[in-house]
C-alpha cells in the first residue's frame, strides 16, 4: 500500500499552492491522479522509465500497451516528435487544447517504456485547467492512462478514483466530474493519410473539415481483426464491469420487450438485472435502470459512471440499448460493444 495524499481542487478556482504539491510528487517520480476534461488519468514523468513502470503496476496494465503523454504547450510536441507533419500542425490548432490524441514518430528522449516498445508516441493537451497546471508545474511531459484498474471503466467522476485507487498511487486530485465521459480520439500521424486509431468526441466528421480525408482502423468497427488493432490498448478487455454487459438491438418495441423479458427469467434465477437507455426509456424497463440521459453528448459523459453504479448496486446482468453510430455515437457504440465483449442480443 502507498500513502496516498488526496485533495479536492476547484478547476474555476484554482489553488495553485496545492497543485504544487503533487507536482512535486510527479517530478520525485511519483505517480499522481488527476482530472481531465475526457476521464480521470493516472499521470508519472514520461521520460523517467522507473515512473512510468509505477503506472503500469498501479493499474495492474499489460506493459505492451502504450501510453499517452500529456502537455501543457503546443511547442513540447516538438521535443518528443521526430517530425510533425503540416496537417499534424493544422490539427494542433484546431483541436488542441482538446481530446484529441496524435500519434508522430518519436525521439529518443521518449523511453520504450513509455511507448509500449513502439517507436512511436502518442501526445496530447487537455483542456482541463488542473491537469495544464499540474504539467506546467511540474515542468514534465507526463504520461497518463486512464486511471482505472487495468479492465475495468474508466473514472469520470472523483469518487472512481477515490475507491478504486486509493493506496495504489502517490497523489490524487479530486476535481469533479469529467465533461465528455469517454477517452480522447486517438489518430495516427505517421502516415500521409490519418487514421483514426480509437473514436472519441472529436469526430471524423470534425478531422475532414480541417485535414480533408481520414481513415478508420478497420479493426475498430468489427471484433474479427480486433486482435490487429494498431492502438495495442484496443485488444484488451476493457471497460468491463462486475456485472455481465448486453447489448439488445431490434425495433424499439421489440427491444423493451426482450429486455423486460430476460429481466423476468433473471428474477426467476435470482440473477438482478439492470438496464441502461436513454431518459425518454426509462419508464419502460422493469428492474434497476439509469437513464444515460437525452443526447449522445449526455449519453458519453454518463456511460462509464452508470456501469460503475451499476456494480455499486451489484447488478449480475446489465442490458442496454443500442445507440446511433452518428458522431460521438460511434466512440459510445465502441466502448459500449468492448464492455459487453461483442455480445448482441437480435430483439
Ligand atoms: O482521454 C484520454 O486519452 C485519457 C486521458 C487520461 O487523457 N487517456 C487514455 O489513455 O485513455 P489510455 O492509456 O487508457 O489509452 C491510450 C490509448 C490506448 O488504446 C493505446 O493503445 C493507444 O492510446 N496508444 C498510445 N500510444 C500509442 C502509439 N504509440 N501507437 C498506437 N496507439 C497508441
Ligand atoms: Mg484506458
Amino acid at each position: 500500500m502507498i500513502n496516498t495524499k488526496i485533495s479536492e481542487i476547484d478547476e474555476l478556482n484554482i489553488d495553485i499552492n496545492e497543485i504544487k504539491k503533487y507536482s512535486e510528487l510527479l517530478a520525485q517520480g511519483k505517480t499522481v491522479i488527476f482530472p481531465t476534461e475526457t476521464v480521470y488519468g493516472l499521470g508519472a514523468n514520461a521520460l523517467d522509465e522507473s515512473a512510468v513502470k509505477k503506472i503500469y503496476e498501479a493499474k495492474g496494465r499489460p506493459s505492451d500497451n502504450p501510453l499517452i503523454v500529456h502537455i501543457c504547450e503546443k511547442n513540447q510536441v516538438e521535443s518528443l516528435a521526430l517530425s510533425i507533419s503540416e496537417k499534424a500542425r493544422l490539427l494542433m490548432e484546431n483541436f488542441w487544447p482538446g481530446p484529441l490524441t496524435m500519434i508522430f514518430k518519436k525521439r529518443d528522449i521518449v523511453p520504450l517504456t513509455t511507448s509500449g516498445g513502439l517507436d512511436t508516441v502518442a501526445i496530447r493537451m487537455p483542456s482541463n485547467l488542473i491537469a495544464r497546471e499540474l504539467i506546467r508545474q511540474s515542468e514534465l511531459p507526463i504520461a497518463a492512462p486512464s486511471a482505472n484498474i487495468s479492465g475495468r471503466p474508466s473514472p469520470t467522476r472523483g469518487e472512481h478514483v477515490r475507491s478504486e485507487m486509493d493506496g495504489r498511487v502517490s497523489g490524487i486530485i479530486i476535481g469533479g466530474d469529467c465533461d465528455y465521459g469517454l477517452e480522447s480520439t486517438v489518430v495516427d500521424m505517421t502516415e500521409d493519410t490519418p487514421m483514426i486509431l480509437r473514436p472519441g468526441s472529436i469526430t471524423k466528421e470534425q478531422l475532414e473539415s480541417v485535414v480533408g480525408k481520414v481513415l478508420v482502423d478497420p479493426s475498430i468497427e468489427g471484433k474479427a481483426d480486433i486482435k490487429k488493432a494498431k492502438a495495442p490498448g484496443m485488444k484488451y478487455k476493457h471497460y468491463s464491469p462486475n456485472g455481465d454487459v448486453f447489448i439488445v438491438m431490434g425495433k424499439e418495441n421489440d427491444v423493451v420487450d426482450k429486455i423486460n423479458l430476460l429481466i423476468l427469467e433473471n428474477n426467476k434465477k435470482g440473477l438482478k438485472s439492470g438496464v441502461i437507455c436513454l431518459n425518454e426509456n426509462k419508464k419502460n424497463y422493469d428492474g434497476h435502470v439509469i437513464g444515460l440521459g437525452e443526447n449522445l453528448e449526455q449519453v458519453a459523459s454518463n456511460l462509464f459512471n452508470a456501469l460503475i453504479e451499476m456494480d455499486k448496486l451489484s447488478i449480475d446482468i446489465i442490458y442496454s440499448e443500442a445507440f446511433s453510430n452518428e458522431g460521438v455515437g460511434s466512440a459510445i457504440m465502441n466502448r459500449l460493444m468492448k464492455s459487453a465483449g461483442y455480445k448482441v442480443i437480435d430483439a
